[in-house]
């Protein structure tokens, strides 16, 4: 796809507590979903829009995520001599993409991990993919995103509607319907259901232009003591138009236990190799819970 939109900023560096133990001394970001990392589906998902320079905000205990899109002698050269050249395509098959790695050196919210990609993005578009909120990678929902910021030229965000129950978990939007899209009025981060605007959350998947880091420079701490990307958002939209997308396929919260677990089982049923076996064995281990 064609598009003006080069760089992603993958912010990679909160402390995964929903996570925990796993998450402890390595990434949730390298959690798999069958045989892929979380992170290599963001960074999948961004190649298919022609997206190819990446900034990845990396802290204490995320070692493992450079490691990962770094070559790995050793391995290549036992697989290239044991015939294993299937497996060395697949494992090379991203090595065509710039990476660069920002440490964010206090998890301090991920507004403040956007701001630290601020000397690396300069007057340019971005995209910002939170790894942990997984799409059904056969559903284009940032190629529909970049359509609509291609036409509009301001920033797009991702809305998914929740219900109300949950939307103290989320970032929410206040907006008015404009054809396919939200034209957004406010945006409060985390509110309580008696209070939300409305119950569309925001999710993992942002267009942005540079403006935001003059607002981020200046933001002050907001819901957990943390910088919140949702805040600065909120002065954005005073100056200048942001969209909402409503999402029209499946997302789910990896970085929750049980999202996880439901993403895992989809994309398991999905594998070609795997999806005759574990449908078996789901439906037999379903007889027995009945
Ligand atoms: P989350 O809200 O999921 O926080 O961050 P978290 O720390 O990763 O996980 P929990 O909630 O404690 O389990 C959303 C995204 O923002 C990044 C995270 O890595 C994740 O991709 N982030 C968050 C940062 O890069 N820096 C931060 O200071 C906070």
């Amino acid at each position: 796809m064609k598009t003006t939109i080069k760089k992603a900023i993958l912010p990679a560096a909160g402390l995964g507590t929903r996570f925990l133990p796993a998450t402890k001394a390595s990434p949730k970001e390298m959690l798999p979903i069958v045989d892929k990392p979380l992170i290599q589906y963001a960074v999948e998902e961004s190649i298919s829009c022609g997206i190819e320079d990446f900034i990845i905000i990396t802290g204490k205990y995320k070692r493992a995520i450079e490691d990962h899109f770094d070559t790995a002698y050793r391995l290549e050269e036992k697989l290239r001599t044991s015939g294993k050249e299937k497996i060395l395509k697949e494992l090379n098959k991203l090595n065509h993409i710039n990476l660069a790695y920002i440490r964010q050196r206090v998890p301090m919210g991920l507004g403040h991990a956007i701001l630290c990609a601020k000397p690396f993005v300069k007057n340019e578009p971005f995209v910002v993919i939170l790894s942990d909120d997984v799409i059904d990678p056969e559903y284009p929902l940032l190629q529909e995103m970049i359509k609509i910021y291609e036409k509009k030229k301001c920033p797009v965000i991702a809305l998914e509607e929740v219900p109300r129950s949950e939307v103290n978990r989320y970032g929410i939007i206040d907006g008015r319907q404009e054809g396919n899209m939200y034209r957004i009025n406010n945006l409060v981060e985390k509110p309580k259901p008696e209070k939300s605007p409305s119950n569309l959350a925001i999710i993992g998947r942002y267009i942005l232009t540079p403006e935001i880091f003059n607002i981020l420079e200046k933001q002050k701490p907001g819901a957990g003591g943390e910088i919140q990307l949702t805040d600065a958002l909120k002065s954005l939209v005073k100056k200048t138009p942001i969209y909402g997308y409503l999402i029209k396929g499946k997302r789910y919260d990896a970085g929750d236990k049980l999202g996880y677990l439901k993403a895992t089982v989809d994309f398991a049923l999905k594998n070609r190799e795997l999806s005759g076996d574990f449908k078996k064995y789901l439906i037999e281990k379903i007889e027995k819970l009945r």
